[in-house]
């Protein structure tokens, strides 16, 4: 499996420094499905001109392609096999793309979105993909984002976010960002595959979603985007005490 990441952001300046914090350290981002992880980890790494890294892409990308290759996900040697043939590349605009096709919006579908738990909790999937974000985090100035960012992937992140909203805020903005998209779904649909993702992302036995015992606990159901970045920048600025 290759992983390759042009993720980074040199159309933005390197604004770190206001901050006063080094600018290899890592904030992890971690919480349930339409939080706000997403677009909050985006607009911190760009103002501090660091990486944004959105894990769930990948695991996203592993199921989009579980799916096309019609693979039994009880069937670990297949599995395994397919893996290893996988291409995924994030490039500068955060496009995904698998074995060379840009698949940014296939990975965002609903049956993606009903799909991608149960192949995330796979452990052979976890493993490899845990170790690619690793290696790509290896030098730090990054915002990375996920469910078990700051408890598996890096716990000695030198700050972690928790985001959570309630069900109803969620199922809101998921059903408007697919609508912008063209999709049109039931709002109790949406509601029922969130309250069934985080069900079992924070149940399955490898790395499950839970809050770091060291994070800041943002709570977004009635904050802005804005507001939300400024949460995590007001974190940011405590760092350098
Ligand atoms: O952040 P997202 O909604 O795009 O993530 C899609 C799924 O990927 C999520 O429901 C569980 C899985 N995931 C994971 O298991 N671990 C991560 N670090 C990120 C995502």
């Amino acid at each position: 499996m290759r992983i390759a990441y042009f993720g980074l952001l040199d159309f933005a300046p390197p604004l770190w420094d206001n901050y006063s914090v080094r600018r290899n350290i890592i904030i992890t981002i971690d919480g349930t499905a339409a939080s706000g992880k997403s677009t909050t980890a985006r607009e911190v790494a760009k103002r501090l001109g660091f990486l944004y890294l959105d894990t769930g892409a990948m695991y996203r990308a592993v199921t989009l392609k579980v799916v096309r290759d019609g693979i039994d996900p009880d069937n670990v040697e297949k599995l395994s096999r397919m893996l290893k043939s996988t291409d995924i590349v994030i490039d500068r605009e955060n496009r995904i793309w698998l074995d060379g096709e840009d698949v940014t919006f296939q990975i965002r579908t609903p049956e993606i979105d009903r799909l991608v738990s149960v192949i995330s909790a796979i452990p052979l999937v976890r493993e490899r993909l845990v170790m690619i974000q690793r290696e790509l985090g290896r030098d730090g100035g990054l915002v990375c984002e996920g469910r078990d960012i700051g408890t598996v992937v890096f716990p000695k992140a030198e700050l972690k976010i928790y985001m959570d909203a309630k069900l109803s805020e969620r199922t809101k903005r998921r059903k408007k960002e697919l609508g912008h998209r063209g999709i049109d779904v039931n709002a109790d649909d949406v509601r029922q595959v969130l309250s069934s993702r985080d069900e079992i992302d924070s149940t399955r036995t490898h790395s499950p979603l839970r809050i770091p015992g060291d994070a800041v606990i943002i709570d977004t159901s009635r904050l802005t985007i804005e507001g939300q970045v400024e949460r995590v920048l007001e974190e940011m600025r405590k760092l350098k005490s």
